[in-house]
């Protein structure tokens, strides 16, 4: 079953085109990997589809609810991190705080931050706001989750850390789609590559087949991280 599924999705600014009829399946259980060179439209594509932007034109169908994951954690900064967790379930979603309360300490526990439920952001690195984010999103349980480059604030030694987790919240079979340029991460836990540039779809299908392609772009960009293969 599809969970997300895109069709011919336009989005301009100032009259660039940033994204060019953008088509794409997400299907329960699954993970999509987004790659692609700076500026290719792969920030846009997540925010057209969780509703932070207004695409120009196409579909955007949901069977269930999304949650999303940031670059930059966004966390509230005068909220302790409980209440970060659990403030969205009780006022949105109008949960009992028993349950909420219950699940968020589940999930604390899951992310192996037990010990900071009274804490600040300030008072966390950057690895741990992370997974505080993403304690967060799955506290309201969606469906599908959304990462924008969970790893690139983060120092490489921290960029481990959320990578374990996203991993393991794949083997437990969550609907995922995350942008990262992390290559060895995206070939090893996506079930599903594309390679977006210059707003279109320019390569799309498994690890092997995209990692594995000829397409010049593809290779130019690889070979632009090659560091990080
Ligand atoms: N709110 C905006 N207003 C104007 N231009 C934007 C806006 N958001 C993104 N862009 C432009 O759209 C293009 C794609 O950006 P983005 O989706 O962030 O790419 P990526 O995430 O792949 O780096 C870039 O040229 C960027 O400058
Ligand atoms: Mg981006």
């Amino acid at each position: 079953m599809s969970l997300l599924e895109i069709r011919g999705l336009k989005k301009s600014f100032d009259g660039l085109e940033v994204l060019k009829d953008i088509s794409l399946q997400v299907r329960q259980g699954e993970v999509l990997g987004i790659i692609g060179p700076s500026g290719s439209g792969k920030s846009t594509l997540l925010r057209c589809a969780t509703g932070l932007e207004t695409p120009d034109g196409g579909e955007i169908r949901y069977e269930g609810t999304f949650g999303l994951v940031f670059q930059n954690f966004n966390l509230f900064p005068h909220y302790s991190v409980m209440k970060n967790i659990t403030d969205a379930p009780i006022k949105v979603q109008k949960r009992s705080r028993e349950e909420v309360f219950a699940e968020a300490r589940a999930l604390l526990a899951k992310m192996g931050l037990s010990d900071k439920e009274d804490a600040y952001p300030y008072q966390l690195s950057g690895g741990q706001q992370q997974r505080i984010s993403i304690a967060r999103a799955l506290a309201m349980n969606p469906d599908i989750l959304f990462f924008d480059e969970p790893t690139s604030a983060l120092d490489p030694e921290l960029t481990g850390e959320i990578l374990k987790v996203i991993r393991d919240l794949a083997a437990e079979h969550m609907t995922m789609v995350i942008v990262t340029h992390e290559m060895n991460f995206a070939r090893n836990v996506a079930d599903q590559i594309i390679f977006m540039d210059k707003g279109v779809i320019a390569q799309q299908g498994t690890p092997e087949e995209v990692f594995g392609s000829s397409n010049e772009r593809m290779k130019e960009f690889l070979g632009k991280l090659g560091e990080n293969l």
